[in-house]
């Protein structure tokens, strides 16, 4: 065991710390391209729509429960989700599932993008089995909006409360028109200083929104046509770290050989994208206002939950090694509680790398003959109350040297799949590589697992210690020679 982390050691001192700097600007792959004088097909209507907005993390999680009916003629299996403007990109976890059979599993869904430039675009949702006409069916949809919140004011003192601004629209977009519809707000707390307050219809109904406590209520709206919309902006209290991850680089390597996996994560930066500090920041009066631990807009701990058995976790940052790191590792619990050198407030950004090993065994399953099946979490970054967004991960799994027919599977949309070579100093032909990238990841997906099966003959598991036993036998023998040497010119010295 304790050899195998060595040569990890030496594995994770010849990868790159740091890649370059990631290009984050590019957009989300489409797979529907259509002309630019399409329209979804109205073959389909919201009887009742009811959309749940939860603010209580620092990403809004939007829930629609929706009935649909067909009002076409013939069955129909295709309906179109608009996003507004720029918030497609911006999207992650979408998921729809039939309302009332959960169980029968998500529903399959792919962008579509206009081929020239549209402010609109949509998700396409594939109904498994066509909607006969006149026949409804509940769907729910759910997703998360990433970069979603802004901060107002957009500066505050150290020891400030903090607000977040999110500006959507009232009237659900949809590309069908709703019968009846109403949005259901929930908020950290009753804290909402500001909302846009919309005026009742002639005296019939009451103003919105209905207020009770922290959540609120727009609507009920009836007979809204497609395409409307009815902006609105809530202003509430948010006294905590707004976390976003521009970039994650989660390396997974796998070893037969030592029975071990080595997990690195570059976070690359992590950023509060809260409001700024308004004056410098006061160390001393930082650490007055600690011995109340007030609610703070600044990040002050992460705590990781590892995998039990997980060991040698450490964080480096730019500066060295984090020494204010806890590790509890335990046969029921790893844990590991990171501490940045300072708290980070709005508009700062701390870039690091965390690393630990692990027992492959609880991860890896022979499935008979020369086939394996890994199973790991896609993400496995800090679990925070508050929530923390990634827009971008890239997870590679350096597999054995002579792994091949790599499959994999995984309920996190994936952008792009790739399998390399991967050459280290020791390979002969290099580990097989699997670079998987996906966009708009939030924390709540730590439980979504990355499944990958490939072949490792038992003849490939030689090759690595014949490749030492060469080595050492060259080295040896160079020593040898050497040590002949030697001592040939000593004698011809004495
Ligand atoms: C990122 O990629 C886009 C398109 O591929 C390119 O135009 C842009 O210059 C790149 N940015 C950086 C910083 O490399
Ligand atoms: C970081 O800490 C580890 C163990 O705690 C130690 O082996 C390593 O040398 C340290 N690295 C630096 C750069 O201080
Ligand atoms: C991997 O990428 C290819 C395109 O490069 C795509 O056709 C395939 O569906 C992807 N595989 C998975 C499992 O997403």
């Amino acid at each position: 065991m304790r050899s195998s982390v060595l040569s990890f050691a030496c594995f994770a001192a010849i990868a790159p710390l740091c890649a370059a700097a990631p290009n984050i600007s590019k957009p989300l792959s489409s797979k529907q391209i259509l002309p630019s004088n399409f329209k979804p097909p109205q073959v389909f209507k919201n009887a009742n729509l009811v959309r749940n907005v939860n603010l209580e993390k620092s990403y809004p999680r939007e829930t629609v429960n929706v009935v649909i009916e067909n009002i076409d003629s013939s069955p129909q299996s295709e309906y179109y989700l608009p996003f507004e403007p720029g918030t497609i990109e911006r999207i992650g976890g979408l998921e729809v599932r039939d309302k009332k059979n959960a169980e029968a599993g998500p529903f399959q869904v792919e962008t579509a993008e206009y081929d020239s430039y549209s402010p609109t675009e949509f998700y396409l949702i594939h109904l498994p089995t066509p909607l006969a006409s006149k026949a409804q069916q509940t769907l729910s949809i759910s997703y998360n909006v990433l970069s979603a919140l802004s901060p107002l004011p957009t500066a505050i003192a150290q020891t400030d409360k903090q607000y977040l601004q999110y500006t959507f629209s009232a009237h659900t977009p949809s590309a069908y028109s709703t019968d009846n519809q109403k949005t259901k707000l929930k908020f950290p707390s009753s804290d909402v200083p500001d909302y846009t307050i919309i005026p009742g219809t002639s005296g019939s109904t009451s103003e919105d929104p209905q207020v009770q406590g922290s959540s609120f209520t727009y609507g009920p709206y009836e007979k809204t046509p497609a395409g409307s919309t009815l902006p609105v902006t809530v202003r509430y209290e948010f006294t905590k770290p707004v976390l976003h991850t521009a970039h994650l680089q989660r390396d997974i390597y796998v070893s037969h050989w030592g029975g071990a996996m080595m997990v690195e994560e570059l976070y690359n930066p992590l950023m509060n994208i809260g409001a700024k500090l308004k004056e410098q920041f006061s160390r001393v009066e930082w650490q007055r206002a600690a011995y109340y631990n007030p609610p703070s807009a600044a990040l002050k701990e992460m705590k990781f939950p590892l995998t039990p058995g997980s060991s040698d976790a450490y964080v480096v940052d730019d500066i060295g090694n984090v020494s204010t790191t806890h590790w509890r590792s335990g046969p029921r619990e790893a844990l590991l509680e990171l501490r940045p050198r300072y708290p980070i407030f709005g508009d700062w950004r701390y870039k690091f790398q965390v690393g630990w090993n692990a027992e492959l065994k609880e991860y890896l399953r022979n499935i008979g003959g020369d086939r394996f099946v890994l199973k790991v979490p896609f993400i496995e970054g800090p679990k925070m109350s508050e929530g923390l967004e990634y827009e971008r991960v890239e997870v590679r799994v350096i597999l054995p040297e002579g792994a091949t027919n790599v499959e994999f599977s995984t309920s996190i949309p994936t952008l792009t799949n790739s399998t390399t070579l991967y050459r280290t100093y020791m390979d002969t032909v290099g580990r097989t590589t699997l670079t998987l990238v996906a966009q708009n990841v939030v924390d709540g997906q730590r439980e979504s697992d990355l499944y990958i099966t490939y072949e490792y003959p038992w003849t490939a598991g030689f090759r690595k210690p014949l490749t030492i036993f060469t080595g050492l036998v060259a080295v040896f023998g160079a020593t040898w020679a050497i040590g002949q040497l030697d001592v040939s010119i000593g004698k011809k010295n004495v």
